[in-house]
């Protein structure tokens, strides 16, 4: 680009950002080189000023803000706890038809940065298997095959990266072959970046060429479904309902059929998975209806006249924790996104984030010193006609690795993972392994009682690779 194409370049930027009051951005420009400038006028070119104005706006007024009056919604129980077992047996049927019928997608998300487990690559690659030590993605690719083989349908499955996570994670399929799915139904798209903001809503450099962004959060999965073009294929392959999931759940029942059939006999826009908090304190959120609309309340945002709330029985009033399992229509996907702006509002959370100082030099704060921003994909329920609400079993289904040691840690969910097999182990009428020895099994082919039953087979030693057990300690 010539010289004088270069500065007009600059000067339209500086003028649009100093209409917002973002002018810094350029501090350091007289001491750049020419590459670096273009570097910066290139990301300072996709920046929505307007979209950060507004999240500065809405979140800097919100400290004072009155908690909002909470409404408990209906769920679908399991029939452990007084659920119609028969409509749960004709949900699985249905939902057994759709996946029979590729009506349905999985999608994942795993754009995330894993800070606080501090893992250096993306969590998908995390090795979580007991024994073979086979990683995240590994595992939900074997799920996946299992659900193929026994629907004999393609069930294309798309991965939601970021910046922090894509060329790793496309990396990691390359080289395991797509862990044994044909590559056309694995489907990468990125999700968008948003810059951080400081306490006064100034975005923050990174570097002298660089303003700091972070992926957009899980609710960046709507719109990067459209903006990619995956929204597109998934229609064109026929595919009207979507399973979502978070990548870092090993509990996770990708696709489970009575949950899609409850979220279609519901004719719902959108379904949400709950679990019964294990109590008041947990860290999870609750669906509620907040002030008149379905959304899934903080636990950072629920008060203690809600949080404690009790019936006649002594249960909690909000026990529904939303453990991030949802089902979505692509409609209803396709019209969230094309009003992101208004639907999925910009959530600020204060964080640490690396800058540098007035010499251009880099510092690594102590302290927050300004806000992320991401949005949230539960925001999307308030835009939702109707909504359908399940409980799922935790035990059975959820155990997220969150943290680096203790509750919801890699520790904690190989546990979990070895108590569901034990049970479907156990239903199957097989011998149970010593207490402390750890046990893998290959979803691919049992991904539940029922195939370990069909299996034939009394102790897991009979069953080759497909049950492997390692004695602990303390067998
Ligand atoms: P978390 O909020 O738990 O974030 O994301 P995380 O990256 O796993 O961990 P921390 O908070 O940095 O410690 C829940 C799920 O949403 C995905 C994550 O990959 C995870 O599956 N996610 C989160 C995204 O895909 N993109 C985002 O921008 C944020």
């Amino acid at each position: 680009m010539s010289e004088s194409r270069g500065q007009q370049n600059y000067e339209e930027a500086l003028g649009r950002f100093r209409d917002h009051g973002q002018e810094r951005v350029f501090r350091f420009w007289d001491d750049l080189g020419g590459l670096q400038r273009q570097q910066l006028l290139d990301q300072a070119s996709a920046v929505d000023l307007a979209a950060l104005e507004r999240a500065h706006d809405a979140n800097s007024g919100c400290t004072g803000a009155r908690p909002p009056k909470l409404e408990t919604v209906p769920v679908v129980r399991l029939p452990a706890h007084g659920g119609d077992a028969l409509a749960a047996d004709r949900a699985f049927e249905r939902g057994s038809q759709a996946l029979a019928d590729g009506r349905v997608a999985v999608l994942v998300v795993a754009g995330g940065q894993a800070t606080r487990l501090g893992f250096d690559q993306p969590k998908g690659a995390y090795p979580v298997g007991p024994i073979s030590e086979r990683t995240l993605f590994e595992q939900q690719a074997q799920k996946i095959r299992g659900l193929r083989r026994r629907y004999e349908r393609p069930l294309p499955w798309y991965i939601m990266t970021s910046d922090a996570t894509d060329a790793a994670t496309r990396a990691l399929f390359a080289e395991n072959d797509s862990f044994g799915l044909p590559a056309e139904d694995v489907i990468f798209f990125q999700q968008g970046m948003v810059q951080s903001l400081d306490f006064e809503g100034r975005m923050i450099l990174e570097r002298p060429d660089r303003i700091f962004e972070n992926p957009n959060g899980h609710g960046g999965s709507l719109t990067a479904l459209l903006s990619s073009g995956s929204l597109d294929d998934m229609e064109r392959r026929g595919i009207d309902t979507v399973f979502y999931y978070q990548v870092d759940n090993p509990l996770i029942r990708i696709a489970d059929p009575t949950y899609l059939g409850f979220h279609l006999e519901a004719e719902a826009d959108m379904s949400c998975k709950v679990v019964q908090k294990r109590d008041p304190m947990e860290k999870v959120g609750v669906v509620a209806r907040a002030d008149g609309k379905i959304g899934v309340i903080e636990y950072t945002e629920i008060d203690d006249e809600h949080r404690f709330a009790t019936d006649d029985k002594g249960e909690l009033v909000f026990w529904a924790g939303s453990v991030a399992i949802h089902i979505f229509s692509t409609a209803f996907i396709r019209r969230v996104a094309e009003n992101a702006d208004e639907l999925l509002p910009y959530h600020a959370s204060a964080k640490r984030i690396p800058t540098i100082d007035e010499g251009g030099q880099p510092i690594q704060p102590t302290e927050p010193n300004g806000h992320k921003l991401e949005r949230f994909v539960f925001d999307a329920l308030a835009a939702a006609r109707s909504v359908c609400i399940v409980e799922g079993d935790r035990n059975l289904e959820y155990s997220p690795i969150k943290n680096a040691e203790g509750t919801d840690s890699p520790t904690s969910a190989r546990r979990d993972l070895i108590a569901v097999y034990r049970s479907w182990l156990d239903a199957a009428g097989i011998e149970l392994p010593k207490n402390g020895a750890a046990i893998e099994i290959d979803h691919s082919r049992v991904d539940g009682p029922d195939e370990a039953r069909q299996l034939g087979i009394q102790r897991c030693a009979e069953a080759g690779d497909t049950i492997r057990v390692q004695a602990g300690e303390s067998a």
